[in-house]
């Protein structure tokens, strides 16, 4: 199974978020259309795949994970026939496309809720979960202690009923109640009513929180927060794979598609296993976060203190997940996507874009799974200077500052500083184009900003460029995709040497052909002695005189080759 082939398993896919990659009419929000007006550079990119973000009819308190009405498409984003118009265009030159799938709640104007909260007895009150509040002291409190994600409670008070909605997001975006089969049935037909109009599979938003603990008992985690941030209480619970089983019988199987489940911080291999294993599980690959938090961005304090790749931390990562799911069930390969901070700013060096960049490339995209490239990233895109709170524009940015009780000015200025190193703020700034006013995005002012540096890190001045980040992007697709490695690079095993070393990242992969990747993840010269393996060929490299021969060999700052050796 693991080796039958599958378009999604060779697929090279590129994610879109889509207010912010391209403006069509003009209105400074990124659109359908615009997506279409750039295929032609997605197919020279090498992308077989793209995923959009939500797309439909939404008040944007998230930017459209709050959506409410699923059948609609948002007019800020462009129509229903725009959407068909890029389906056709994009298969007609051999992209598919898969869009966001968000099950987990709606947003509070979806009609269903304001139904819902309209009256205890209402037809729809039973498609969210409410709860009564507490009595502590004499005080009524939330039915429990558990954190939302987006900062403060999970719950919300209702005053018309005088009841909690729960809302593991915003208050906007309350929670689907999936104990419920007619809410199971409805959000089914919205995924059969996207299939049939041609969409090659979703990414199905916070899958990892369908099934909720059943008993409302406080959390006894001690953290210093109001709300304990107990994510157990709503993730992996095994309720879940039953719902998804309902969703893979009823619907996902009867599509040639794939389906990738979000799962997040807390999934181990083996839970990833039961979403998406060949033998039962109900998706097709997920996605999990534990290589976005590798290194000690969430832990700096102070504006002196810089980021440090801690490369053991991410190779032990890479060596769990690549090993225990290789044979077992499938998986996509990313970096980053639009809720974590640049991978230029997080693992690279915008120094060195270029060399740090395209060793990152290499690094990642040679491993087994479905490559996803996050906009921006081919170019070496960096994070935004953020520096006053005003300048965010996500909703839990807003949440944790309004919830944050900051004792001195000290507090506040750390909350900034820390927020601006790993906000996801920082992946959603406006696609740079062209060196032109608004960086080729619009012609109106973007709602976004727009990266200070995009005169000169932008996609015009790269894709001529034979020795540009972006142009080793196409390279690393090219070979990935090219008999008669594919196979290799696809379905061949995984095997992690040198483990132990904390500046270099090499790895074995093994089928048709022998294939030895090493890179250099430090701006430090560093020596490598692999002796036993006798090179027969340079599949691709970032210098451009790289050894032949594997005894002693000195390797620049991020220097990463990729070697065909003798099997
Ligand atoms: C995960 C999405 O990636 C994120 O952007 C969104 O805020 C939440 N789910 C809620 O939909």
């Amino acid at each position: 199974m693991f080796y039958q082939r599958k378009w999604w398993k060779e697929a090279i896919g590129y994610q879109i978020y889509l207010k912010s990659f391209k403006d069509s009419n003009n209105d400074g929000i990124g659109d359908l259309n615009g997506i279409r007006e750039k295929l032609p550079y997605l197919k020279e990119l090498g992308i077989t795949l793209i995923w959009i973000t939500p797309f439909y009819l939404s008040p944007m308190d998230d930017n459209g994970y709050d959506i409410s009405d699923f059948y609609q498409v948002d007019p800020a984003f462009g129509s229903l026939d725009d959407i068909k118009n890029l389906l056709k265009e994009a298969h007609d030159i051999g992209i598919r496309v898969i869009v966001d799938f968000v099950m987990n709640h709606t947003s509070d104007e979806h009609h269903w809720f304001v139904e819902a909260r309209k009256s205890k007895s209402n037809k729809y009150r039973d498609y969210y979960l409410w709860a009564k509040g507490k009595i502590v002291d004499g005080k009524e409190v939330e039915p429990t202690n558990w954190a939302s994600f987006f900062g403060g409670s999970c719950w919300e008070k209702d005053e018309l009923t005088d009841e909690y909605y729960m809302k593991i997001f915003s208050k906007k975006m309350p929670d689907l109640n999936y104990r419920n089969p007619e809410v199971r049935k409805e959000m089914q037909e919205v995924a059969k009513y996207w299939l049939d109009l041609g969409v090659d599979g979703f990414r199905i938003d916070a899958v990892a929180h369908l099934g909720r603990s059943e008993e409302l008992i406080d959390s006894n985690l001690k953290t210093d927060n109001k709300y304990q941030p107990d994510w157990r209480k709503f993730s992996n619970l095994p309720v879940l794979f039953d719902y998804l089983k309902e969703f893979k019988e009823n619907v996902f199987d009867h599509y040639e598609i794939v389906t990738i489940g979000e799962v997040g911080g807390d999934a181990s291999p083996k839970e990833a296993i039961a979403y998406a294993g060949y033998k039962n599980g109900p998706l097709k690959m997920v996605f999990n976060f534990d290589h976005c938090w590798s290194n000690n961005v969430w832990q700096l304090e102070k504006s002196s203190e810089t980021v440090k790749v801690d490369l053991l931390n991410l190779k032990q990562v890479f060596d769990k997940w690549q090993r225990k799911q290789y044979q077992k069930a499938w998986a996509p390969l990313y970096w980053l996507n639009h809720d974590h901070p640049r991978l230029m700013s997080h693992y690279g060096n915008p120094q060195k874009r270029f060399l740090s960049g395209s060793m990152l490339a290499t690094a990642l995209y040679f491993m087994w799974g479905t490559p996803f490239v996050y906009q921006g990233e081919e170019i070496g895109t960096t994070n935004y200077p953020f520096k006053d709170i005003r300048e965010f524009n996500d909703v839990g940015v807003k949440n944790s500052y309004e919830n944050s009780l900051f004792k001195s000015l000290e507090e506040e200025k750390k909350f900034i500083f820390q927020t601006a190193l790993k906000s996801r703020d920082n992946a959603r700034t406006i696609m740079s184009w062209n060196a032109s006013k608004y960086g080729g995005f619009s012609q109106s002012e973007p709602w976004f900003h727009l990266h200070p540096d995009y005169r000169s890190v932008n996609v015009a001045a790269q894709l001529d460029d034979p020795d540009s980040l972006l142009t080793y992007y196409k390279k690393v697709f090219e070979l990935r995709k090219s008999e008669p490695y594919l196979s290799t690079f696809v379905y061949g095993s995984y095997q992690q040497l040198l483990k132990r070393n904390p500046h270099l990242y090499i790895y074995l992969r093994e089928k048709e052909k022998k294939i030895l990747v090493i890179t250099n993840f430090f701006d430090q010269e560093r020596v490598v002695n692999l002796p036993r393996f006798k090179v027969k060929k340079i599949l691709l490299s970032n210098y451009s005189d790289t050894r032949t021969i594997l005894a002693n060999v000195l390797l620049r700052p991020y220097e990463s080759i990729v070697y065909e050796v003798e099997k």
